[in-house]
């Protein structure tokens, strides 16, 4: 039987999060519940941030209102703080991620905090989370080089990792957040932070933008990792990313992982859907 790699998908938070147009909610929510269909078991649709900060998040405890919620899918949700984390909790998300960073320039310029006050701030989260049993990933931004910073040192990513798996974190989904890892850095990186997290509670989110995130997954496979995040339709990046566009886009990853032997128990016709509606979403056409 074919091995198992999971796809989770992040087109409907960190995609949309990009795009200049404002996308209405009855948008989204189509988006979301195409991608219902189509085999996933977790799809991160929600960003319990500041408006100030990402105004295209607006509106995303609507979305978890309106979505069709499959049975046996996830429903994601970004927490930055506590309150985002209450908000989360009261539009019932099924599971909520924290975002730190392996730098301190880009944890400044997406959270203004500090590597260490931004840990702070999750603590409360994480105990709240265990209260009531809801699980928390735990992202990690700019692994291998940052638009501020410049190249990430590997120890810093396996510290941050060490840290937030420790809280309670259930997985690591690490960052290439403006997409200038190659399969060398992603390697070294890695090697690092499996020193102190098991490959079964890593996953790579890895950007496009140079056009490395399939070789670089393919890297991450040698070494065990067995999850990898991506966006339908190459939607987004992150807007404090300077040239962060292109998470790297779901068909590309699935048809590779196929190509491959692996197996993702998605339905390709469907994620073909869902790319078309992103793609609308994308020109602005609607969907
Ligand atoms: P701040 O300005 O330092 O903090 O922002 P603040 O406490 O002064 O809050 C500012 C305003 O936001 C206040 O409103 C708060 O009430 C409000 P005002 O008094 O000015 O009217 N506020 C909130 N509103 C709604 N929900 C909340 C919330 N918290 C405060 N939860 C803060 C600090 C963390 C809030 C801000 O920096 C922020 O929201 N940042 C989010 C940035 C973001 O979402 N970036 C994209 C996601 S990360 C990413 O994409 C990378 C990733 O995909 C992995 C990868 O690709 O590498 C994960
Ligand atoms: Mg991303």
């Amino acid at each position: 039987m074919a091995e198992h790699v999971e796809i989770f998908e992040v087109g409907p938070r960190d995609g949309l999060q990009n795009e200049k147009r404002p996308i209405p909610v009855a948008e989204k929510v189509a988006l979301v519940d195409c991608l219902s269909g189509a085999g996933f078991r977790r799809i991160e649709c929600a960003s319990f941030v500041s408006p100030k900060w990402v105004p295209q998040m607006a509106g995303s405890a609507e979305v978890l209102a309106g979505i069709h919620r499959a049975p046996g899918v996830r429903y994601a949700a970004l927490t930055p703080n506590l309150r985002g984390f209450q908000d989360a909790v009261a539009a019932k998300a099924d599971e909520v991620a924290i975002f730190a960073s392996a730098s301190e320039g880009f944890s400044k310029a997406n959270i203004n905090a500090t590597i260490e006050e931004s840990i702070a701030r999750f603590e409360p989260i994480l105990a709240a989370a265990a209260e009531i049993g809801l699980p928390v990933r735990g992202y990690i931004s700019c692994v291998t080089d940052c638009p501020y910073d410049g190249p990430t040192p590997h120890q810093k990513v396996a510290e941050v990792a060490a840290r937030l798996f420790s809280m309670g974190c259930y997985e690591i989904s690490l960052g290439d957040t403006i997409g200038q890892a190659t399969p060398e850095s992603i390697t070294a990186m890695l090697k690092a932070v499996l020193e102190e997290v098991p490959a079964a509670q890593l996953a790579g989110h890895y950007h496009d933008t140079a056009g490395r995130a399939l070789v670089n997954i393919d890297a991450s496979l040698e070494l065990g990792l067995r999850v990898f995040d991506a966006a339908v339709g190459g939607l987004g990046g992150c807007p404090y990313a300077p040239g962060a566009e292109g998470n790297v886009a779901t068909e590309r990853v699935a048809a590779h992982l196929a190509g491959k032997g692996y197996e993702t128990g998605l339905d390709l016709a469907v994620i073909e859907r869902a790319v078309a509606l992103a793609q609308a979403m994308r020109v602005g056409e609607g969907a």
